[in-house]
């Protein structure tokens, strides 16, 4: 089965995904965990770019081929053979992030055309959170924002995910985590919500 955990940055993901990873080993899941921006030599130059704190480095348009172009690599040396192992293969974002994120400033159609080739998750996993929330932590658990972090930009983001979420439901299982709940509360929420999806293995 193949996971991809969704949401906009300051959504709780790290945290949600620790747990959901202690969640679907208990089921009988082994679990291969993995992220997009991978380790990857695309992943990685992605992730200099999105760190620099001076003007763009970059355009959008080579922003989203580099996604796109690290996610396909991430397919071939990474998900695939775990998917062929037999493994449960739990992603911190995915496609719908490209989907969602590079939309917000080129056209949609482009960039999921750009991703043709990526194949669809069994689940994506969105986990939902307000706007002030995901402010909230940002703030607190970073130093510095990101470009991606600004209140405008969330809000955008939050109803493209929506749009993106819309359009899929009949072909991925969408389900959705509440990112409000306390720390304490997630795996409760994760037991409540997944369980049905996820039944034990034998
Ligand atoms: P992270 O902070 O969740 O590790 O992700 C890094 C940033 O990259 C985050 O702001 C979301 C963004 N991103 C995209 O814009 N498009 C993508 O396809 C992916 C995977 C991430």
């Amino acid at each position: 089965m193949f996971i991809a955990v969704e949401g906009i940055d300051g959504s709780g993901k790290s945290t949600t995904i620790a747990e959901l990873e202690k969640f679907l080993a208990a089921r009988g899941h082994a679990v291969h965990r993995t992220a997009e921006p991978t380790k990857l030599d695309t992943g990685r130059a992605i992730r200099e770019l999105l760190g620099q704190k001076s003007e763009r480095p970059y355009t959008r348009h080579e922003l989203a081929l580099l996604f796109a172009a690290d996610r396909l690599r991430h397919l071939e040396e990474e998900v695939e053979p775990m998917l062929a192992a037999g493994k449960t293969v739990l992603t911190d974002r995915y496609l719908f992030s490209s989907l969602a994120y590079q939309s917000a400033d080129l056209p949609y159609e482009w960039v999921r055309e750009l991703n043709r080739f990526a194949r669809l998750p069994d689940v994506v996993v969105y986990i939902g959170v307000s706007v002030d929330t995901a402010l909230a932590r940002l703030a607190r658990f970073r130093q510095g924002t990101e470009i991606f972090e600004t209140r405008g930009f969330l809000e955008k983001l939050t109803t493209a995910y929506e749009r993106v979420m819309a359009e899929y439901a009949g072909r991925v299982t969408i389900e959705r985590l509440d990112g409000e709940v306390t720390m304490e509360n997630i795996a409760a929420d994760i037991e409540q919500r997944l369980s049905g999806i996820f039944p034990k293995k034998i």
